[in-house]
């Protein structure tokens, strides 16, 4: 074990969600505007769970329930507490007093708007505290601008003055202050206590920690992490370039695990998407949340998944949809205008064209033709179809759920199946046939004579 291993603490996330975001111009609080996927808040949750944190605190204030809903769908053990009135960072944090009662470790100062922090500067803030009381996360900027700056005596941190505060040579630093902060629980609040609202802001400045940590005779540095990592996201117009960041390393963490995307920056992936070893993407594949995708598939384009796996060897595409609860075993085929939805299908079975599968359970080696519907909704509940494997289903057969079509059964093409269809039975639910011999020819003669007649009157 090496000496920075031996003496981390134990530490529990405070991440900052209150402020409104104005310059967003939305009616969603900011912190919820998502990146692959996922809003902003769940981004620092989890790039803070890789230090699997002993608690988790959301501080939340502007659109505090929607905030908390999200907070819950993504963490369920995060504890969310309001701060009413945002009177600045350091406010902030210590509304989160109380609910880290009895908690003996570090605190990690996240923001919920800074998506890119990565699990390597956050442990390597970690493992600086071994060595200082309080440790800020900063980084060189390339315009420094409204960022607070770090006054460093060497590697001794002495203090961070916001731009607001700063004189024109104080301005003049690089080095600023990305608001990332560890100190030991019982050492940040009491010097929090201490904190006033003296300032330019007239706000209650996190940033004022260091100054008073080393007033204390403890002590405060800094570490360093790139300018992207440290990325905040204010408007619209950094929320795109955020997912553009996102999506490019993405495509890079997909083509690091042997995956081939034909027309990278055509495909969009979600947060949590796993594609594995040789699968083949082709231009224009959008994924949304949940989406797993194993060894060897194939996605032709223009396809669109989300909630659903595809197991090895199955090919999908193009123009298909998987939707949540989709599950293809191996070497399923998924063809044309077919979406998939909360539906199994096993081994080898094919769904070619223009089909709606839902709410179904497709045996291994079945084929499902062109056209087929299973009504799944009677417009108040949703009912299943079973079909069983290696059965064959016509084209344009309607299968009215709760229906099941046992195996190597076959339906007629344009059937309307209402009753069960036993194991190899051949079931055809369509008006029965009839030639009328000379009657097309009588009908078109009739119809010419019409239009005549009207031309003439
Ligand atoms: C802050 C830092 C500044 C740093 C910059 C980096 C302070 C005083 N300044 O400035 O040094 O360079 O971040 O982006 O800390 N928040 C609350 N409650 C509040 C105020 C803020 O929850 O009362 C949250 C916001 O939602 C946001 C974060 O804290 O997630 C930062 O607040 P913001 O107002 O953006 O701080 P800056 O002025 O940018
Ligand atoms: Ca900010």
């Amino acid at each position: 074990m090496s000496e920075e291993q031996s003496t981390l603490r134990p530490c529990a996330l405070v991440i900052l969600a209150a402020g409104q975001g104005s310059r967003m111009n939305s009616d969603l609080p900011k912190v919820l505007h998502p990146i692959g996927g996922a809003p902003l808040v769940a981004h620092a949750m989890r790039a803070g769970a890789a230090l699997e944190p002993a608690r988790i605190i959301v501080v939340t204030g502007h659109g505090a329930e929607q905030v908390e809903a999200a907070v819950a769908a993504h963490q369920d053990a995060a504890i969310c507490v309001r701060q009413t009135e945002q009177l600045g960072t350091g406010h902030a944090v210590l509304q989160a007093k109380a609910a880290l009662e009895g908690f003996e470790g570090d605190v990690i100062v996240l923001y919920g708007d800074t998506p890119f922090i990565s699990e390597g500067t956050l442990a390597s803030m970690q493992a600086a505290r071994a060595h200082y009381d309080v440790i800020v996360l900063g980084f060189e900027a390339a315009d420094p601008g409204r960022y607070g700056r770090l006054l460093m005596q060497g590697d001794a941190l002495e203090r961070i003055i916001e731009a607001k505060d700063a004189s024109p040579e104080q301005l003049a630093i690089t080095l600023c202050n990305s608001g990332l902060l560890v100190a030991d629980a019982t050492t940040l609040f009491s010097l929090l206590d201490e904190v006033g609202n003296d300032n330019a802001a007239g706000e209650y400045y996190l940033t004022d920690v260091p100054e008073l940590a080393r007033k204390r005779g403890l002590s405060a540095s800094a570490v360093r992490c790139p300018e992207a990592e440290t990325l905040g996201i204010n408007t619209r117009a950094e929320l795109a370039a955020a997912e553009q960041l996102f999506q490019s390393s993405k495509r890079a963490e997909v083509f690091e695990n042997g995956v081939t995307l034909i027309a990278p920056e055509t495909v969009y992936f979600a947060y949590d998407t796993y594609i594995g070893r040789d699968t083949v993407i082709e231009p224009f594949v959008v994924f949304g949340p949940e989406a797993t995708v194993e060894s060897n598939a194939t996605i032709r384009a223009y396809s669109h998944i989300e909630g659903a796996h595809m197991s090895s060897g199955a090919v999908i595409g193009p123009y298909a949809r998987l939707r949540p609860g989709a599950e293809l075993d191996n070497d399923v085929r998924i063809g044309n205008f077919v979406e998939i939805k909360a539906a199994h299908l096993g081994e080898g079975a094919k769904v070619n064209h223009l089909s709606y599968i839902g709410d179904a359970e497709i045996g291994a080696g079945a084929n499902i033709g062109a056209g087929t519907i299973t009504c799944n909704y009677d417009g108040v509940m949703k009912h299943k179809t079973t079909i069983g494997k290696g059965a064959f289903i016509g084209s344009n057969t309607m299968l009215v759920a709760p229906v099941n079509v046992g195996a190597d059964a076959l339906t007629g093409s344009g059937s309307v199946i209402t009753q069960d269809v036993p194991a190899e039975a051949m079931a055809i639910a369509r008006s029965k046939q009839v030639n009328k011999p000379g009657l097309a020819a009588k009908l078109r003669a009739h119809l010419l004579a019409l239009k005549t007649k009207k031309k003439g009157s």
